[in-house]
């Protein structure tokens, strides 16, 4: 009997010894402990032995099992170090690596020239609006006083949807637009994406962004328009800037000029920029002609206005040196990661 129990032992520790799994380790204690177990049913084949003998037996029996549950408990813990240990190693981060590079975006000169121009006329109470890109010829050209025969009808100018749709070439069509949904006060920038039927070169693209503005109030003046765009040109471009009226015509403003501003690749003294007069043109501009604002439902004996219109490319171009227009529209990265 004593044999057959050392045999069984030790057949057991020579199994669990072995185990490598958790798996393993079970099925051996089910093997030799579990209620069919070889430890189990030698113990119930005790009836048979002596009484005599029975204490030992029992002793050792029970000295076995309690020797097998340690040796279990052991190499449980083994199997569990080691496993800890594998995936320790597997799944070790090598800190090492450089990280991957994501490329960050930024702002497009023109969104950044913007953001400024919008900054410095809220600063003076200004509002952003902002109007359709297919436009009606009506505002585009109508309501702004523009008449049939005008060159800039020509559909050589003006990319047609029909006869009544255009896709605006100015951000002027949204002053009456303002001006019939808005009761004076009115002061309003709004800039958008404009279209022309230009070739495209290093000063014109058939797409490019103007930037309007309107001011509509009891005794607006055209001191107030000098005012307002001479401040405007000194917050974005600096103190030392200065700017001029040249008188010219458009036909929704009444007087209507043209603003230039100090070149500032010279500061005034004469350059291939400016072709040596020292200024450089930045906006159209005038007094809202009579005849559109009445148009909009405003009273001309009691309200005026002033009203300009700049090209936000040449603001953006001048303001960081750049000196191919088709720049800003070919989204090389290799230029747009400099600003
Ligand atoms: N819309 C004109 C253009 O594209 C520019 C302009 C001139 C706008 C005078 C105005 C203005 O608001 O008053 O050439």
């Amino acid at each position: 009997m004593k044999e057959k129990l050392q045999s069984i032992l030790e057949k057991a520790m020579a199994e669990i010894k072995g185990s490598q799994e958790l798996d393993q380790l079970e099925s051996s204690r089910v093997k030799y402990l579990g209620k069919k177990g070889e430890l189990t049913v030698f113990l119930r084949g005790m009836g048979n032995i002596s009484p005599r003998e029975r204490p030992v037996m029992g002793k050792l029996v029970n000295e076995a099992k309690q020797e097998i549950e340690v040796l279990l408990k052991e190499q449980k813990e083994k199997v569990l170090a080691l496993e800890k240990e594998r995936m320790l190693r597997e799944e070790e981060i090598d800190i090492s690596i450089p990280g991957k590079r994501f490329a960050r975006g930024r702002k497009h000169p023109l969104t950044k020239t913007l953001d400024e121009i919008k900054t410095i006329f809220m600063g003076l109470g200004f509002s952003v609006a902002e109007g359709p890109e297919v436009e009606l010829a009506y505002y585009n050209f109508t309501a702004l006083n523009i008449p049939e025969d005008h060159p800039a009808r020509d559909i050589q100018d003006t990319f047609y949807i029909n006869d009544d749709i255009v896709l605006r070439t100015h951000t002027s069509p949204d002053e009456p637009r303002v001006m019939e949904k808005t009761k004076p006060p009115i002061r309003v920038i709004i800039p958008g994406r404009v279209y022309r039927a230009d070739d495209v070169d290093a000063t014109h693209s058939p797409v490019f962004h103007q930037i309007e503005g309107l001011v509509v109030d009891e005794g607006i003046t055209l001191g107030d328009l000098k005012g307002t765009f001479d401040l405007f040109v000194k917050k974005l471009y600096g103190e030392h800037m200065e700017t001029k009226f040249r008188p010219s015509h458009f036909p929704f403003t009444e007087p209507s000029a043209e603003i230039d501003a100090t070149c500032f690749v010279c500061n005034g003294k004469g350059c291939r920029v400016c072709k040596d007069t020292g200024w450089i043109e930045l906006s159209g501009a005038g007094m809202v002609h009579p005849r559109v604002l009445e148009r909009c439902g405003i009273d001309t004996a009691r309200y005026s206005g002033f009203a300009f219109g700049m090209g936000l490319d040449r603001l953006t171009m001048l303001k960081y040196g750049i000196d191919d227009m088709r720049l800003m529209f070919e989204n090389d990265i290799r230029f747009l990661s400099q600003f």
